[in-house]
């Protein structure tokens, strides 16, 4: 069976109207990137991509979440940023691992897209060889914008032309949303190329299966508690039937699996950071995720808003996520609008 070429699926999405041609080549460009980064992730101890990143002085160089960065966080940083600097398609890069954004060097012409990104998503993952990811997050520049800054980034969720998330597991997958579904494309070693291989994915509208660290419960607060409490009553519980769990630590991962057969992804607020509204990034982690969980027919929240409907304030913002089978998204949210 003949099967459609990542390169051919946007070309038609460019005839059809749902994308220009700036934005397929931004896609190619990111899709070509993330080919990069599996090799690398691919090639695991026998090249040097391993282990933590030190800085000059030789300390654990540390990235502005606060996070000491792995070997492969900056690589699929680098990677991402010299892809895109050069084709024409893009003002800026915004990543997890740079304190600001960066524009496009002078050096080349500038587009009209804003990119963000997760590099590399599920870094405690890399060394234990557990799939891990990258996602991304299309946006438009303001028009008449001038110099790129991060304030221009600062755009509800719903406002995102594209996102994705690439997931380099015992195959790559690139999972790509243009606001008309959510696709998926395997990634065909040999011939280099990503393939069409599910379209239109539709997560199931009510699960079985949630996903959550509970090693944070003692944390949680009050609504957080009584949902959980209710999940692991199992059948004999008000919610009358028993749930299974699963937590890979990997966002792409645990996600993809969502798409894949349902469940609920979970990663709420907690009292060990009082200030921060989550651990999760809701330009580059949170937003992305939820255009393509909701293309897929699910559903996502912080609890209480649609992810989606945010107004960001920073770049580096976080939020509480809820998301996946959009029944039990709606079940969490209940619990924590009834107790507000
Ligand atoms: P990143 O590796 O990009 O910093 O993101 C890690 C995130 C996410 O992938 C995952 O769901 C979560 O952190 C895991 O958190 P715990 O370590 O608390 O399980
Ligand atoms: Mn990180
Ligand atoms: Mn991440
Ligand atoms: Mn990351």
């Amino acid at each position: 069976m003949s099967r459609m070429s990542l390169t051919r699926f946007l070309i038609e999405a460019q005839r059809e109207g749902h994308i220009n041609p700036q934005l397929r080549l931004l896609i190619e460009v990111v899709a070509r990137a993330c080919k990069r980064i599996s090799v690398a992730v691919g090639k695991g101890a026998l090249s040097d991509v391993l282990g933590d990143a030190v800085s000059g002085a030789g300390a654990s160089s540390v990235n502005v979440q606060g996070e000491a960065q792995k070997k492969l966080d900056v690589l699929s940083n680098e990677i991402l940023l010299e892809a895109n600097a050069w084709g024409g398609h893009l003002a800026a890069c915004a990543s997890e691992e740079m304190e600001h954004c960066q524009p496009i060097p002078d050096a080349f012409p500038r587009g009209n897209y804003l990119l963000l990104f997760d590099p590399l998503d599920g870094s405690s993952n890399i060394d234990v060889n557990v799939s891990i990811g990258t996602i991304f997050s299309v946006l438009r520049a303001p028009d008449g914008a001038g110099e790129p800054e991060d304030a221009h980034f600062l755009q509800p969720g719903s406002a995102q032309v594209a996102a994705g998330y690439c997931v380099y597991g015992p195959s790559t997958l690139l999972v790509l949303s243009v606001g008309h579904g959510t696709h998926v494309f395997t990634l065909d070693r040999e011939q280099g190329s990503f393939v069409l291989t599910r379209r239109d994915v539709r997560i199931p509208e009510s699960t079985r299966e949630f996903a959550i660290n509970m090693s944070n419960q003692r944390h949680w607060e009050p609504p957080m508690q009584a949902y959980v409490a209710d999940l692991l009553a199992g059948r004999e519980g008000p919610r009358g039937k028993d749930y299974n769990m699963r937590w890979i630590a990997s966002m792409v991962a645990d996600v993809h699996r969502i798409l894949t057969r349902g469940g609920i992804f979970i990663y709420p607020w907690d009292r060990r950071e009082p200030d921060r509204p989550g651990k999760l990034r809701l330009m580059y982690e949170a937003n992305p995720m939820a255009m393509l969980v909701e293309q897929a027919g699910g559903a996502a929240t912080d609890g209480r808003r649609r992810i989606l409907d945010i107004q960001p304030g920073s770049l580096h913002e976080r939020v509480a996520v809820f998301l996946g089978s959009k029944d039990e998204v709606e079940a969490a949210t209940r619990y924590h609008r009834e107790h507000d």
